[in-house]
């Protein structure tokens, strides 16, 4: 199901690269443009190529994630805010795993920026739990996966103490230690 999903929109966007080329070959000049020209072009149709591939994704014809989880870059995110219903992170984490994922590990500020996008359509903005903690030794953060918090990139986890041993995620991309018993909305990531 999925596999042909990712077929369908594969030969959509290979087909609109295409389309693209052929369109554009000839009306370009290409003594002309300068190679920053050239490549400016080619962002542009690639920033094209990547809202269309957003809106094939949204068709539910062709979604490469369940209903309520939203794609990007090969992976789908859950964002908790829209239950009305919050939970410890313990608990959070278990409702992940049971949809087959886990509570968001950040492994880039792209996705940093993708998760921040989100959060401001909230009509207020939410904190979120992510999958970091340090409950197994106070001061070491890990992520879900195992790794140290800074193997992805430069983090720093604010307001470190005994009992705060679970970080969310705020605005501007900033880590709070919470405390885990605490209750509050959460980011679940699987991969497509
Ligand atoms: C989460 O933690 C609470 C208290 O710390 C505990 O009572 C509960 O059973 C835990 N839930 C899960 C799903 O682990």
């Amino acid at each position: 199901m999925a596999g042909v999903a990712v077929a369908v929109v594969t030969a959509a966007v290979v087909a609109g690269l295409l389309l693209a080329f052929v369109s554009f070959a000839p009306a370009a000049d290409p003594t002309s443009a300068t190679p920053d020209e050239k490549l400016q072009r080619c962002r542009e149709e690639r920033h094209r190529l990547d809202l269309m591939l957003l809106d094939v994704t949204r068709d539910s014809r062709c979604r490469l994630c369940p209903a309520g989880w939203r794609w990007w870059r090969r992976r789908c995110y859950f964002f908790s805010p829209g239950l009305q219903e919050n939970r410890r992170w313990n608990e959070s984490a278990e409702f992940c795993r049971r949809h087959d994922g886990r509570l968001a590990v950040i492994e880039d500020s792209a996705e940093m920026d993708f998760l921040q996008g989100v959060m401001s359509t909230f009509s207020r903005f939410p904190f979120l739990w992510v999958g970091l903690t340090d409950a197994q030794q106070e001061g070491r953060w890990l992520w879900g996966d195992g790794t140290d918090v800074q193997h992805y990139m430069p983090v720093t986890v604010d307001w470190d103490a005994d009992h705060r041993d679970c970080a969310d995620l705020r605005g501007g991309g900033s880590l709070f230690a919470a405390d885990c018993e605490a209750y509050g909305p959460w980011v679940c990531k699987k991969e497509s």
